[in-house]
């Protein structure tokens, strides 16, 4: 297992922007329903119970990175942990429900704005004691306004946030008014993460792909931006999630996060282009662990020679599907660790024979 000061490091040097030599390593929803030991404790605990008790919190974030080698570990939490103590009450079934939807004004004016420290501590405790006990990086996160938002107002999750989009266009001043106090409490509750240990930072914007450019323009990519750029003199890197965000590139480009995760649907090499100065995260599809082994070998090398030329995280284009073995995860982490980015981008560098054709990255 590597160890956070030498080659757990490794996923902090490519978040900083370094072209490591090889790739460091971690997945969306490593802790989960695909492992039988988080199933086991789900037997005895709900979820916000597990959320919401540090002890728990922590074992179950520390399950993956025990069982696989992996170059970071992601607090185990959700993205609506800051909104009961706002004020808006949700529960798990198995994705949040809210027990209103928020859609007036007088619901948003009403919402809280608490202290960090008010916020949730104990996912300060949590991020404490898994500083102590974790062999590599910690990651905290948080929901993005605007992702934030689109659940709050739909009342839970939805294939096309239809709700979410009228509201956008019938209560654009109530939808600012939301969004504004959403920036302020995501600022705060990972400020707040940082002075407990986390080192580095994952915004989710899940839905931003939804919107057109010009509608995330106005409520996505401002609110977003106010989080990140809050978060400048906080010394981690930061890390940007939307999925399904091609059209989004330019207006994601601007945005002050050091890493970009992307999704599967472009190679790393377009997104390079798009996105020049940033760190990619990504992209292998997750259902490619639901395949036979010698594709999934063959797909995450095509991922890994994609992501040459300029620094990459590897992970998943999205949250890893709970139906996947967990013995393909251990095989994919040895496909990463396995391949030497400096010899691959030499072999690239020279000019390949024509009977080297057909391979998809000459
Ligand atoms: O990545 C990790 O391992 C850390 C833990 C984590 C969870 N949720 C645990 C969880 C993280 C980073 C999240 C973020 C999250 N939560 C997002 C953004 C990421 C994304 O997928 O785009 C969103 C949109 C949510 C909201 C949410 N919470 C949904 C849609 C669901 C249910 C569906 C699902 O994918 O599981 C949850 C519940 C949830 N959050 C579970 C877990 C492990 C499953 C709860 C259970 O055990 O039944």
């Amino acid at each position: 297992m590597p160890d956070a000061t030498s080659d757990g490091a490794l996923f902090l040097r490519a978040a900083r922007g370094e072209d490591t030599p090889r790739a460091p390593i971690w997945i969306m929803r490593q802790a989960g329903r695909y492992l039988p030991e988080y199933r086991a404790l789900k037997e005895r605990h709900s979820f916000w119970e597990m959320v919401r008790t540090p002890e728990l919190a922590v074992e179950v974030t520390l399950q993956p990175v025990q069982r696989f080698d992996l170059d970071a570990a992601i607090l185990f939490s959700d993205i609506m942990t800051p909104l009961p103590p706002m004020g808006v009450d949700l529960d798990f079934d198995p994705g949040p429900v809210f027990a209103e939807p928020v859609r007036t004004r007088a619901q948003i004016d009403a919402l809280a704005v608490p202290d960090g420290g008010e916020l949730a501590p104990f996912v300060a405790d949590a991020l404490r004691l898994l500083r102590a006990a974790s062999p590599v990086p910690v990651i905290g996160f948080g929901g993005a306004p605007l992702t934030l938002a689109a659940y709050a107002v739909q009342g839970g999750g939805s294939k096309d946030f239809a709700a979410f989009r009228g509201f956008l266009r019938a209560e654009r001043g109530a939808a600012h008014a939301l969004l504004e106090k959403l920036a302020e409490v995501t600022l705060r509750y990972l400020r707040m993460q940082v002075d407990a240990g986390a080192q580095a930072l994952q915004l989710f914007d899940s839905w931003a792909g939804l919107l057109d450019e010009r509608s995330y323009r106005e409520f996505g990519q401002p609110y977003a931006q106010r989080v990140l750029e809050g978060l400048a003199d906080a010394g981690v890197p930061r890390i940007y999630l939307a999925v399904d965000a091609g059209h989004l590139y330019p207006a994601i480009d601007e945005l002050a996060a050091d890493v970009v995760s992307v999704d599967w649907r472009r190679p790393l090499s377009a997104v390079r282009r798009a996105l020049p100065g940033k760190t990619l995260q990504g992209n292998l599809d997750p259902a490619a662990l639901l395949g036979p082994a010698e594709a999934l070998t063959l797909e995450s090398e095509r991922v890994l020679h994609e992501g040459l030329g300029g620094p990459h995280v590897f992970n998943l284009g999205h949250g890893i599907l709970r139906q996947t073995d967990p013995d393909a995860v251990a095989r994919l982490i040895d496909v990463v660790h396995g391949f030497d980015r400096r010899a691959a981008a030499w072999g690239d560098a020279v000019p390949r024979r024509p009977s080297a054709a057909g391979r998809e990255h000459a």
